[in-house]
């Protein structure tokens, strides 16, 4: 069904519901142009520097992390209830190796502001620009979180990406 725009606000907290349980799909193109998708758990939707942003954090192992570094920008996709399954195929496979828009069957659309893909068949999705980014400084995070997130390193990367375009499908409250 047809998106129309939304206040980035507006399903805040059915969307926070999704990307606590299980998750939202990330979408980037890679340096070559090919659609990738990536499954994310962690994030925030807020407002900085008087902008409306998602903060989204991306470890540098994941194929996600070159997309987003070769083009600055990326989406976040909220999957219905009934692509629960292509949520656990994009947080399990990599770009590297599975063309994820396929296993899953879902349709990349490229987006209206930015280089990054849309996923036509999520009913809410956001269209983002890296206005900034930075690592996580192991020094200067608490010893709990050190050992219970990165025992194996790979310290996240966090992009702050300014939303230019959030569109919703008229029944999304419905299909979350
Ligand atoms: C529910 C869930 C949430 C996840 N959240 C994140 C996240 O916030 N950041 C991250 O770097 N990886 C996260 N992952 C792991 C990636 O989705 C996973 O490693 C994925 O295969 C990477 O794909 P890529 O190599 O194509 O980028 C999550 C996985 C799941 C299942």
């Amino acid at each position: 069904m047809a998106k129309k725009p939304m206040a980035c606000t507006d399903h805040y907290a059915d969307v926070v519901k999704v990307l606590t349980s299980r998750g939202l799909l990330l979408g980037a193109y890679d340096a070559a142009g090919k659609a990738n998708l990536m499954t994310i758990g962690w994030g925030a939707l807020g407002e900085v520097w008087g902008k409306p942003v998602w903060i989204v954090l991306v470890r540098p192992s994941r194929y996600t992390y070159k997309c987003i570094e070769a083009h600055g920008c990326f989406t976040v996709n909220v999957p219905s209830a009934a692509l629960a399954e292509a949520c656990d195929v994009c947080g399990s496979q990599s770009g590297r190796t599975v063309d994820k828009f396929a296993a899953c069957r879902l349709t990349a659309e490229r987006a209206a502001t930015v280089e990054a893909p849309v996923v036509v068949e999520c009913p809410i999705v956001y269209e983002c620009k890296v206005v900034h980014a930075n690592d996580v400084v192991p020094e200067r995070l608490a010893p709990e979180i050190v050992d219970g997130a990165y025992a194996g390193g790979d310290f996240h990367r966090v992009y702050w990406g300014e939303i230019l375009d959030a569109r919703a499908e008229p029944q999304a409250a419905k299909l979350l």
